[in-house]
């Protein structure tokens, strides 16, 4: 049986994840979006890469404008994509209720055609949207799940091994929480060679890490004005993919709704999760220092600040 995943919104991060899709020879992609000649443009564009990639897969791009969403029908996945981006001097919490707007409309009118869909969250206020697909799609929690902390991790990693000079193949972050301000990076659950960080660099220069890779995303669509980034975050999404669709059980953060586990309940924050076939097949809870544990309690509540003004 192929397999078929739908991305919805055509932008940077939309088009670059059906590329990698199509490159890596995952799935049949649909990409969408609400306007007009560009979904399709775009994705006949990457089908005629195919041949010349040696990838056989299909790729086809609708627009949305109508309504119509037919083509998706029996999407395995669907990652949602679509708002408006950042620019210059804009928080990611900003955006939440256009991109709000935005969701509700993507998610009633996908989840008809494939009810047994996993979606993956990009959209920004990330924790928060992907709280509202949650509670929109009526899925089950396994099947609602954000990206985020495998983007902000390969971000430490970056900057880790930048610092080490080291192989970014040495380097293992992680950073939990909520994509935003308040993201817990992780010192002690990262290593470099099996070692762990505070055993490589003194305490100001991680710090001096943690807080770039807090402002990752920012640092980012300072350079860019008009937009975000995109490369890391389609190249982490397509990480979710590709776990989910060969069911690999692979480990990895992301932001899934949290029922007790780290002592938070009923808010998206996140955690490392095993990923397969299911979704998210279980949540890893890791021990944490009442320092750590206090930052990822900060980091729930903001999400939940943004959440009850969605009243979600
Ligand atoms: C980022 O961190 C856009 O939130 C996205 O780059």
């Amino acid at each position: 049986m192929r397999k078929k995943v739908t991305v919805v919104g055509a932008g940077f991060v939309g088009s670059t994840t059906a590329q990698r899709i199509v490159d890596r020879e995952l799935a049949d992609v649909v990409l969408t979006d609400v306007i007009e000649g560009v979904p399709a443009g775009k994705a006949l564009d990457l089908l005629e890469s195919t041949p010349i990639v040696g990838s056989d897969v299909h790729a086809r791009g609708i627009s949305t404008a109508s309504g119509d969403y037919r083509e998706t029908a029996g999407s395995d996945i669907v990652v949602i994509a679509a708002g408006f981006p950042r620019k210059p001097g804009m928080s990611r919490n900003d955006l939440l209720q256009a991109n709000y707007d935005v969701i509700k409309a993507v998610v009633e009118a996908i989840v008809p055609h494939s009810p047994g869909a996993i979606l993956i969250m990009v959209t920004n206020p990330l924790d928060a949207m992907a709280q509202a697909a949650y509670r929109i799609s009526g899925f089950p929690k396994e099947r609602v799940i954000g990206m985020a902390g495998i983007l902000d991790s390969g971000r430490m990693s970056t900057f880790v091994a930048q610092e080490l000079g080291v192989s970014i193949d040495n380097v293992h972050a992680l950073v939990l929480g909520g994509h935003g301000d308040t993201m817990v990076p992780l010192p002690r659950y990262t290593t470099v060679a099996s070692i762990p960080l505070p055993e490589l660099l003194p305490r100001e220069r991680i710090e001096a890490i943690n807080q770039r890779t807090r402002d990752g995303g920012i640092e980012i669509v300072n350079l860019l004005r008009t937009g975000g980034a995109y490369y890391a975050p389609s190249a982490a999404v397509v990480q979710m993919v590709e776990a989910i669709l060969k069911d690999q059980k692979k480990i990895m953060p992301c932001s899934v709704l949290l029922e007790g586990e780290y002592g938070v309940r009923g808010v998206f924050v996140g955690v490392p999760v095993k990923l397969g076939a299911r979704g998210v097949d279980q949540i890893i809870e890791l021990h944490l220092t009442p320092d750590e544990h206090a930052a990822l309690h900060a980091s729930a509540a903001a999400v939940r600040e943004l959440v009850g003004v969605l009243r979600l």
